[in-house]
This record gives C-alpha cells, sequence and structure tokens, in this order.
C-alpha cells in the first residue's frame, strides 16, 4: 500500500565523503540539501574523510554530526542503509578517494560508504562518485570504467570554466549544483549554458 500524496514521505539522498581532498564538495552539498525540505540527508565519513575534513575545514566527527539528518558511522555495517529495503533515491561520494572507487568497482563492501554504494548499484539506483585524483593510472581508469558499466557515475570535479567562474566558491557550487540536476533537484542557482550570444545581444 502505497502512501497519498499529502503524506509523501521525504525523498533520501546517501552522502558520502572519503578521505580524498576536497571535502568542501561533500559539506557544500548537504548544504544546499539543508535548505530543500522534501529531501533528507544519511552521511557516511569515512576515517580518513575526518583527517580531510579536519586539515582543510577543521571540522572533526562531532563537527560533522550536525550536518545530516541521519549521520552514521563508517563501521556500522547494519545501518538502514546497508539494506536495499530501505528506499533512497541514490547515493553521492564526494569527494571519492581511488581507495573507495577500487572497492567499489569490485563490490568490496568492507565498510559502510562502500556497502551503501554497493546497493545502490545491484538496486539500480543513482550512484554518482566524484572521483579525486590526479595524474590518473590505469587502475583508477580500468575501476571508473567499471563503475560506469555498472551503472554509476564517474564525476570528477572538473572545472567548468565557460560558466562565469569568479571564485572558488562559484567552482564548488557549479559542480555541486551539477551534481544535483543527476538526481531531478535543478536549482535556479546555476548558471545555465544558454549559447554564446546569451548577454551579447544575441548577434550570432
Ligand atoms: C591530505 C590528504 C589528501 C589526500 N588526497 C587524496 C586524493 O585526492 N585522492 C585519493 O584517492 N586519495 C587521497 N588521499 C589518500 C586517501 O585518504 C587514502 O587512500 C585513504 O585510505 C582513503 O580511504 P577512504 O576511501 O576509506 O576514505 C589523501 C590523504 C590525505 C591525508
Amino acid at each position: 500500500m502505497s502512501s497519498s500524496p499529502a503524506e509523501q514521505p521525504r525523498q533520501r539522498l546517501i552522502v558520502a565523503i572519503t578521505g580524498a581532498t576536497g571535502s568542501i564538495y561533500g559539506l557544500r552539498l548537504l548544504e544546499v540539501l539543508r535548505d530543500l525540505p522534501d529531501w533528507e540527508t544519511h552521511l557516511v565519513v569515512s576515517e580518513a574523510g575526518v583527517l580531510n575534513t579536519m586539515h582543510e575545514h577543521g571540522l572533526g566527527r562531532k563537527d560533522l554530526a550536525n550536518l545530516a539528518d541521519v549521520v552514521y558511522h563508517p563501521g556500522d555495517v547494519g545501518a538502514a542503509i546497508a539494506s536495499g529495503s530501505f528506499l533512497t533515491a541514490g547515493m553521492v561520494i564526494a569527494p571519492t578517494s581511488m581507495k573507495t572507487l577500487a572497492a567499489v568497482a569490485h563490490a568490496y563492501a568492507d565498510n559502510l560508504i562502500t556497502r551503501a554504494a554497493d546497493v545502490v548499484l545491484k538496486e539500480r539506483r543513482r550512484l554518482v562518485m566524484l572521483t579525486r585524483e590526479a595524474p590518473l593510472n590505469l587502475a583508477h581508469l580500468r575501476n571508473m570504467v567499471a563503475v560506469t558499466e555498472m551503472g554509476g557515475i564517474v564525476f570528477p570535479p572538473v572545472p567548468a570554466f565557460y560558466a562565469g567562474i569568479q571564485s572558488v566558491d562559484d567552482l564548488v557550487n557549479h559542480t555541486v549544483l551539477r551534481m544535483l540536476d543527476l538526481f531531478g533537484i535543478h536549482s535556479d542557482r546555476l548558471k545555465r549554458w544558454k549559447g554564446l550570444g546569451a548577454g551579447r545581444g544575441q548577434e550570432r
């Protein structure tokens, strides 16, 4: 029996932050989602992820506890998001380390992040991985192909310089809002491309 539209539950999005540099992407994503009442956030931060949130933003595990509706420890493999029967719209891993990428590519579900990603893929839900490494070795590239073949979306945070980027903040926002596009969340804050003529009298 499904619920009526009036009592439609909030959509759930799993957000994970792993130990690659760029924890700002996951943090900004949570900030944006906090303003969307229809969305419920479920956060897992890996041990190395906390090293980076501390190094880059001075935030430890206790500070991160307030950033989402539900927060899990990465060792809690019995949590709700470890099961496909717990309904979610999918998962974003931002940033994704090459280690977590490798684990997801090989269904090596050794913690709650890799298990939740495994579940999202097996349930054919949306998985977006903001992979962060440069340059890439062949294993990284092969793992990205494997995730893509399973239906995951590999989304490296490549700057969109065409989008009127003035600051690092603009750059982060653009990437985060483009990721949310993939979940049907279309923000009017995103500067969308209107063609080269836009703003120049449409002379082209
Ligand atoms: C300051 C710092 C920056 C790092 N940046 C990256 C990175 O950009 N990409 C990456 O794949 N690993 C990076 N690492 C290494 C990962 O944190 C490490 O491989 C870790 O085991 C990943 O574990 P996790 O995926 O469970 O978070 C970084 C580590 C530190 C301490």
